[in-house]
């Protein structure tokens, strides 16, 4: 008998300590799911690293996988899948009870190259047919929600042109959501993007789910991907974006948040890669590479915590805030747009360690 109340003490007592755990997820419970991305690039889930894994099953509720779902990781050739690393992902997410994103079915960016080379257009429908009914039947019941089509619009909004566009026309958007649909009538279904700050690129957005729900096809979602900087866009930009999009009455999800610290010389015009390549090399535009000043981290800070009390006014119509990454070692900022700099864009170090733009979220008014 002593030794079952001694038993229990200890379970309830580990169990008050696991709820006080400064954790994101709990401190933003009652607001909408946190979430990062997990990468199957050289580290993470496939060289297991225990460091970041652990992270992610402190402080996050649900998962992005970064690569290891798109196309040409996923469909590297025109008869072959390879699911591996989009498994383990996947059964981390459903053995940690995370919510998990299947990121993403319709892409013009990291295609394998054979799409190119379909000529004919029964032929590339069959095949996106396929591609998307096999992807997203494998994952039926595990992926909560599919970025359906990814970054359709250009800046001004026009539909960027892409081979999807050339090949199908128009409407392939709407042939992609049916057919997601149709694999998987349960599964929630998004569009994403990014830059939807901008008014012209956010009516592109909102004119896609008001044709899709007119014409009967289903969306859920709308993410804005939130790859943003330390002055752009201002709050009252995001605010505006927020519930421009909300007004559609799809769930809007912030899906990519980071927020690079160090000078982009188009700052965050939709620029073409190459156009980049000159700077590359420069200290001018990657200088902080022994550290972070304390005037920039601070700014990191404030800007977090600007951005956390906007989201957190408007968690009625967020359900969802996922980062783009775990930490600053590994953040794709470090490579984009100029190769190989030393950014600072998320929530936890290069050691790992919490900055202090985390404590400021842990502490806010929620
Ligand atoms: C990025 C990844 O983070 C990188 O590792 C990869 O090399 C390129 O793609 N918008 C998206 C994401 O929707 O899929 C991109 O991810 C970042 C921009």
């Amino acid at each position: 008998m002593k030794n079952f109340f001694i038993i229990s003490a200890i379970v309830v007592a580990s169990f008050l300590y696991f709820q006080n755990e400064e954790s994101l997820k709990y401190k933003f419970e009652n607001d909408f799911l946190i979430g990062a991305t997990i990468n199957q690039e050289d580290y993470q889930i496939v060289d297991e690293d225990a460091k970041a894994i652990k992270i992610v099953q402190k402080d996050f509720n649900a998962v992005t996988p970064e690569n290891s779902m798109k196309w040409m990781h996923i469909h590297p050739e025109f008869n072959e899948f390879t699911f591996s690393n989009a498994d383990k992902i996947v059964d981390f997410a459903k053995e940690n009870e995370m919510y998990l994103l299947g990121h993403t079915l319709v892409w013009h960016n990291q295609v394998p190259d054979y799409i190119y080379n379909i000529k004919d257009k029964s032929t590339f429908q069959d095949h996106i047919e396929k591609h998307i009914n096999t992807v997203v039947k494998r994952y039926q019941g595990k992926v909560d929600m599919w970025d359906v089509v990814n970054e359709a619009l250009n800046d001004d909004g026009s539909l960027r042109k892409t081979v999807f566009l050339d090949m199908l026309g128009e409407n392939y958007i709407e042939q992609a959501f049916s057919l997601a649909n149709n694999a998987d009538p349960n599964v929630a279904l998004a569009y994403n993007d990014y830059n939807l700050y901008k008014p012209k690129k956010r009516k592109g957005a909102i004119r896609i789910i008001n044709s899709l729900k007119d014409k009967g096809i289903r969306v859920d979602a709308v993410g804005i991907q939130a790859h943003w900087d330390l002055h752009f866009p201002s709050i009252k930009e995001i605010e505006q974006t927020i519930e421009e999009l909300a007004a559609t009455g799809v769930d809007v999800m912030i899906t990519e948040l980071d927020i690079t610290v160090i000078p982009n010389p188009y700052e965050l015009a939709g620029i073409a890669r190459e156009e980049f390549k000159k700077f590359e090399g420069d200290r001018k535009w990657d200088p902080y590479q022994d550290g972070i000043p304390d005037d920039i981290q601070e700014k990191l800070t404030k800007r977090y915590k600007d951005i956390f009390e906007l989201f957190v006014k408007h968690n009625d119509k967020i359900s969802r805030v996922t980062f783009w990454g775990i930490n600053d070692k590994y953040t794709w900022r470090n490579d984009n747009p100029i190769n190989n700099r030393t950014d600072y864009p998320l929530l936890f170090d290069r050691e790992y360690k919490e900055k202090p733009a985390y404590e400021a979220l842990i502490n806010l008014n929620n």
